[in-house]
């Protein structure tokens, strides 16, 4: 294994002021996104909704990672230049996601389960040839009534940590993401708790497969009241939440910690980034790695039609920049009415 590649590649990741864009939408995830406009669901029409994130002018002001899907990753732009290879030539570093999506977890009611390891070592020497550094598997987990046991939470730490040796073996900087979703009723405790068990048991995992900590990434929730909670506590005490419970399980050897917006909003999620990060210094970079707070606004102006591509890539910058600004730190409301 070359740690000082890995080493690398991860610090470039977080150690530059940006972030990650994380446009690694399945199949399901893009069918459902174009249902709201009536976009036919073609690799032709994917095509061009990846070409209007990655070809955005100016984009790598403020992002320097991009994970990518299966099929984008051999799709071109519209120019006909393969995504990876536009990317690498705006100085951004292409990712891949290399789990095959959540199922339900046999026996388990209400718990999903993450697929994808097997025949994996072999797909990731393909993604290498076509310059992913870096690769993602996410862990989903849901908090419900009498869940998630400590049997799921376990299994998706074992995984997490197998797909992690794997990535390292393979060259490429796996972006470990253990993803306690916002869906439900439940406080804002409840997300601490389970979100603190599952950093707490992927640490183990990951010590026990000897997973090179210095060249991973850390992708997780920010520790929130469930979507559906009646109490939102606010800004304050979300970002304090969340800065004590990474303080307490992620290990200062780990270079970098980015945030999912999980479905939270644009603004919102934006205003909790800035939040989050000045409950700084932190003993690792805390930077984003969203998809939809970036990408949603965009795609709402685009809608699948060509015409509106230009006015959806300066709103995609937009938002970027917004992102970029509040990952320093430096966000403000009023910058959102500029
Ligand atoms: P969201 O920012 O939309 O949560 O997407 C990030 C991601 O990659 C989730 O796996």
């Amino acid at each position: 294994m070359d740690t000082k590649a890995l080493e690398k590649i991860a610090q470039s990741l977080v150690s530059t002021g940006k972030g990650i864009l994380a446009a690694d939408e399945s199949l399901n995830s893009t069918e459902g996104r174009f249902k709201k406009y009536n976009i036919p669901h073609t690799p032709e029409n994917r095509q061009a909704y990846r070409d209007l994130m990655f070809t955005t002018p100016g984009l790598e002001e403020y992002i320097d990672g991009v994970i990518m899907f299966d099929e984008s990753i051999r799709q071109t732009t519209l120019d006909g230049i393969p995504f990876a290879d536009y990317l690498v030539s705006k100085g951004i570093i292409p990712g891949i996601k290399v789990d095959r999506g959540y199922h339900d977890m046999e026996g388990f009611p209400g718990e999903k389960i993450t697929e994808g390891l097997d025949g994996l070592a072999k797909r990731l020497e393909e993604y290498y040839t076509m310059g992913a550094r870096f690769t993602k598997w996410r862990a989903v987990i849901a908090i419900g009534e009498d869940y998630p046991t400590y049997t799921c939470l376990q299994a998706h730490a074992h995984l997490l940590a197998r797909y992690a040796l794997i990535s390292q073996l393979a060259g490429m900087v796996p972006v470990v993401e253990p993803d306690v979703m916002m869906a439900g009723t439940h406080p804002i405790e409840r997300c601490e708790e389970v979100t603190s068990r599952l950093l707490e048991y992927t640490f183990i995992e990951l010590f026990k497969f000897r997973v090179h900590l210095e060249g991973i990434l850390i992708k997780t929730n920010m520790i929130l009241a469930g979507k559906e909670c009646k109490d939102q506590p606010g800004l304050e005490v979300e970002a304090e939440a969340t800065s004590r419970t990474l303080r307490r399980h992620i290990p200062a050897a780990v270079p970098g910690v980015v945030f999912l917006s999980g479905g939270q909003g644009a603004e919102i999620s934006t205003a909790r980034l800035n939040a989050i990060v000045n409950k700084g210094p932190f003993p690792w970079e805390v930077s984003f790695s969203f998809l939809r707070s970036l990408a949603d606004p965009a795609y709402d102006i685009w809608q699948g039609k060509p015409e509106n591509k230009e006015k959806g890539q300066q709103e995609f910058l937009r938002r970027a920049k917004l992102i970029a600004a509040a990952r320093k730190g430096e966000y403000s409301e009023e910058m959102e009415r500029e």
